[in-house]
């Protein structure tokens, strides 16, 4: 078994949004072995990359049987809320099956393990929610996710279920935007963006994401934490945000309802959350959607 100085996190799905939060903000004597399925090259990335199925049982015993891990944070799967929807059977197989060969391995090698869940196992209809308050899914993606975590909570000893909500922030080229980059590059050519006013969260800059993870690497909580920034804005409030955070057209962001887009996945109207806990036992402060949006204007200028 490979064991080398310092200590690894295991991150699956390493190269999506949240990875990359995590990896930006990776505390000095710490490494992350970063897993996708996917094979590319993933430029400026300061982790060791791992091209492996989490579908493949066999692939993730053997990786589990050759390095040991301080902690694993599971974040692979299908995120796309349409997609699952549309393509159900394959999304059980990454979401449901991926899930549960990776559990396996972590209680197998008693490890930690910090599940990536969602404020989609919510219906909206509540809100604000707190990590007491019942699930209540209203699409296939939430659904698994309920599955997941409760495959989480009733197979392992030691594990953390984070559920992160709407997450903004610079991704990798290879992984998909998200709404900010969508916004800014459709604002960008000058094209129109149609926003729902009836779609409600707190979003979360992914860098603020990367610093509750590694509170939860550290100090290892049991339970379920909430993950979100301060501001409760609509997608086109959002939109807004974003026109105005890099000097874009606002007068291209077109309010709209739900009720424009009838062939999509129902989306919970309401699932703002309660950060009580990820500032009390994590200690991170939740982020206003301006100061997240001008850090990332910042990260971009000194890229430049
Ligand atoms: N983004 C959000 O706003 C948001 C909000 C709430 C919760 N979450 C949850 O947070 C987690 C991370 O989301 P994200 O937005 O960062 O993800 P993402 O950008 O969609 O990236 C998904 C990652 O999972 C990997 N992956 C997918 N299927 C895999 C498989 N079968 N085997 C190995 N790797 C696989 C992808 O690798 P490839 O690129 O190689 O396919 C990629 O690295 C997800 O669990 C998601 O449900 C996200």
């Amino acid at each position: 078994m490979t064991r080398t100085p310092g200590k690894t996190v295991l991150v699956t799905g390493g190269t999506g949004l949240l990875g990359k939060g995590l990896e930006e903000t990776m505390p000095s004597g710490w490494r992350v072995v970063s897993l996708h399925q996917r094979a590319y090259k993933v430029t400026g990335s300061k982790a060791t990359h791992l091209i492996l199925d989490i579908r493949d049982k066999r692939a993730v015993d053997r990786l589990f049987a050759r390095r040991r891990f301080d902690a694993v944070v599971h974040a692979a799967g299908i995120a796309s809320v349409d997609y699952v929807e549309n393509h159900y059977a394959e999304s059980l197989e990454s979401n449901i099956v991926g899930t549960l060969n990776v559990t396996s391995a972590a209680r197998r090698a008693d490890t930690h393990l910090i599940y990536v869940s969602t404020n989609a196992v919510f219906d909206g209809k509540k809100a604000p929610y707190r990590e007491t308050d019942p699930v209540h899914p209203i699409n296939q993606y939430g659904r698994l996710k309920v599955e997941c975590e409760r495959l989480v909570q009733e197979t392992l000893q030691r594990w953390t279920i984070v559920r992160p909500i709407l997450m903004y922030g610079w991704n990798h080229a290879v992984t998909r935007p998200n709404p900010a980059t969508w916004i800014y590059e459709k604002l960008l050519k000058g094209e129109t963006v149609s926003m729902v006013t009836d779609v409600h969260e707190n979003p979360l800059y992914n860098i603020s994401c990367g610093h509750a993870l590694w509170a939860a690497i550290a100090k290892r909580p049991s339970g379920i934490f909430h993950l979100a920034g301060r501001d409760e804005v609509d997608r086109y409030q959002f939109a807004l945000a974003v026109a105005a955070a890099f000097g874009l057209d606002a007068a291209l962001v077109k309010p709209v309802t739900s009720k424009a887009f009838p062939g999509i996945a129902p989306r919970p109207k309401n699932t703002t959350f309660v950060t009580t806990r990820m500032a009390r036992e994590l200690g991170v402060r939740p982020m206003g959607v301006r100061e997240g949006l001008e850090a990332m204007k910042a990260a971009m200028a000194a890229r430049a």
